[in-house]
């Protein structure tokens, strides 16, 4: 690919394993990277190998979850300028037994996934030149193309995230304003290191980086990857009801 060079890049949730993986291949390219997060050791750790593949990073430190989101990002757009590309990729998987029975951390996982998410994207927003191409990639999930038993809280949060982004991207689709939404099935991250791999729909952060960079290159709108989650969602959202609900999924 062309053109990520001098590309100004902000990653909110700049230690996320998917984030890292897809920098990398626009540090390799010589990209401006800014890595906003709360963990400043470890978002410096990230910016440094960034830094030794070619790219420029810096990092921002912030509570993505509960900031003052119109002034940081006022503070982000006066340290940083316009970017070229935002990339959405903080999120909480949280754990549903945990959920349904504590309304506190049901509410850390919507507000990790949606409100926050969702704040963000206008905070942004407002401030772009709407004169000026933009890249707005959100990080998603599969999970929210159908509420399920096994983790309705976290795929409601990302269900209501994915309509905000549609809805975005119908207030911009004749504006120099793109948004991707991603949408990854199960990726070998830290997220769910206490989840059991073996099986085939398991796929790497940089294979999901991979098709991310795809995905913002020929300017799609919804990416589910790796690309079997395609088909696979489509039998889940269509599947009746009366057999829908004999699944233990
Ligand atoms: N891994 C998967 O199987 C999978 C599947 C579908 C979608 N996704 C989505 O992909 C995105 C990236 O996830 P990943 O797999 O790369 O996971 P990851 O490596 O575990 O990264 C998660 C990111 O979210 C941040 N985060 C989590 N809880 C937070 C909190 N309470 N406050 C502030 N930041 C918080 C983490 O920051 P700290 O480093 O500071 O904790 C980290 O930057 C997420 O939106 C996730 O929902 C992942």
């Amino acid at each position: 690919m062309s053109g990520a060079a001098s590309r100004n890049v902000w990653i909110l949730g700049g230690t996320s394993a998917i984030a890292q993986a897809y920098a990398r291949r626009l540090a390799e390219r010589g990209a401006g990277l800014v890595l906003v997060g709360r963990n400043e050791e470890k978002l410096q750790a990230n910016a440094a190998d960034l830094s030794a593949r070619g790219g420029e990073a810096s990092v921002e430190t912030t509570d993505l979850i509960a900031a003052d989101f119109d002034s940081v990002a006022a503070g982000l757009f006066e340290r940083h300028g316009q970017p070229d590309e935002v990339v959405v990729a903080y999120g909480l998987l949280g754990t549903q037994p945990q959920a349904v029975a504590d309304l506190g951390h049901a509410r850390e996982i919507i507000d990790a996934n949606f409100t926050s998410t969702a704040l963000w994207l206008l905070a942004i927003r407002a401030r772009l030149d709407p004169k000026r191409p933009a890249t707005i990639v959100v990080l998603s999930s599969v999970a929210g193309d159908r509420g399920r038993r096994a983790n309705f809280v976290y795929g409601a949060a990302k269900g209501g995230l994915d309509r905000f982004v549609e809805g975005l991207q119908h207030a911009h689709a004749r504006t120099p304003l793109h948004l991707v939404l991603v949408k990854p099935g199960f990726v070998d991250t830290p997220m769910t290191a206490h989840q059991k791999k073996d099986g085939p729909l398991w796929a790497t952060p940089e294979r999901i980086a991979r098709e991310m960079e795809r995905a913002v290159e020929r300017r799609r709108f919804v990416v589910r990857t790796p690309w079997f989650w395609m088909p696979i969602m489509l039998v889940i959202r269509n599947l009746p009801r009366f057999l829908f609900h004999r699944l233990k999924i």
